[in-house]
């Protein structure tokens, strides 16, 4: 294993070893530049049913992988470190959708930010980029949602069904869920003209001051329709990285107490080391992953074209 590990020695070492790379956009930017593909959660889905590949290596957090390998039961997908996760993911317990569904006879919708265990217990499936879509969709004016509180807000604003929370106050990304309006306003003040892009993880105070809301893929279209220059970014700081590579002409402001340490778990070094070693491999328990395909491919039907989140 060397001691420095440059990023071309990488892409080296995945074509002659037959991986297809795999990114999110909050993946450092070395690590998005050396990726075949990087998208937001819809998109790595996507990408994931499509490919011919034999191996995978995935660079994000495990909830995504585990959707990569639920797509891909066949083949190898390996990931830098296990220990990346999202503590969101692992707020929603299967005691908390009992009683829930206990308590309301409404169908549980959950948010791909969530653990194989708990989409095993759902309805339906949606991620940041189509969350309206799906629920418009669900025949019902009253779903279950989880395990984000900021984005099932979101949802029943824009559907103006009864969207209940699970598991309430307590589901929330630790990331999105404390930037206040003060830190945006304090960038505002200093650039009067710029946009605000936020993700639907925000608070809905966050949200209501935002000239955008949309997934990390949504924002990353988003100034093509704009003619503004300046652009406050309020997700993970990864996602300005890469509008910085895109639009090379404009600013992008970060917010930047919002840095989801689980998705900086993989750099260059533990990368090569998974490519070396094919591993760790992502496991996922058959029933589980066949769960996770049917509500992926359900999801993908039931949401014919994706939803724009503009406000
Ligand atoms: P996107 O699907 O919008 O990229 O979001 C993933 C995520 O983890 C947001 O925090
Ligand atoms: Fe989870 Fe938040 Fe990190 Fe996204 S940014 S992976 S929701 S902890």
């Amino acid at each position: 294993m060397p001691y420095v590990v440059e990023p071309e020695m990488l892409r080296q070492l995945a074509k002659e070893k037959g991986y297809l790379i795999m990114a999110h956009n909050y993946q450092i930017p070395e690590l998005q530049r050396i990726a075949d593909f990087v998208g937001d959660s819809l998109q790595l889905a996507r990408q994931a049913m499509e490919t011919n590949a034999e191996r995978i290596l995935f660079l994000g957090v495990d909830f995504m992988a585990e959707t990569v390998k639920a797509l891909n039961p066949e083949k190898k997908v390996v990931v830098p470190v296990l220990c990346a996760t999202c503590p969101m993911a692992n707020s929603l317990t299967e005691e908390e959708i009992a009683k829930a569904k206990e308590k309301y006879d409404a169908p549980f919708v959950v948010y791909v930010n969530s653990t194989a265990r708990t989409k095993f217990l759902a309805d339906y499936l949606c991620t940041s980029a189509n969350a309206v879509d799906v629920v418009r969709n669900v025949p019902s004016d009253t779903v279950l949602f989880g395990p984000d509180k900021n984005l099932a807000s979101y949802v029943a604003e824009k559907t103006g069904k009864r969207v209940i929370p699970i598991p309430g106050e307590l589901g929330y990304c630790h990331v999105h869920n404390f930037v206040t309006t003060a830190q945006v306003r304090k960038l505002l003040e200093k650039y009067p003209d710029a946009e605000v892009m936020v993700h639907p993880e925000v608070p809905e105070q966050v949200r209501k001051i935002a000239h955008f809301v949309g997934s990390t893929a949504q924002m990353e279209k988003y100034p093509m329709a704009s003619s503004a220059k300046t652009f406050i970014v309020v997700t993970e700081v990864g996602m300005a990285e890469k509008l910085r590579a895109l639009y090379p002409d404009r600013t992008f402001l970060t917010i930047d107490s919002m840095v989801c340490y689980n998705m900086k778990k993989n750099n260059l070094r533990n990368t090569y080391r998974a490519l070396l070693s094919d591993g760790p491999e992502v496991v996922l328990d058959e029933r589980l992953g066949e769960k996770i395909r049917k509500l992926v491919e359900d999801m993908l039907k039931l949401t014919a074209s994706t939803h724009v989140g503009k406000k």
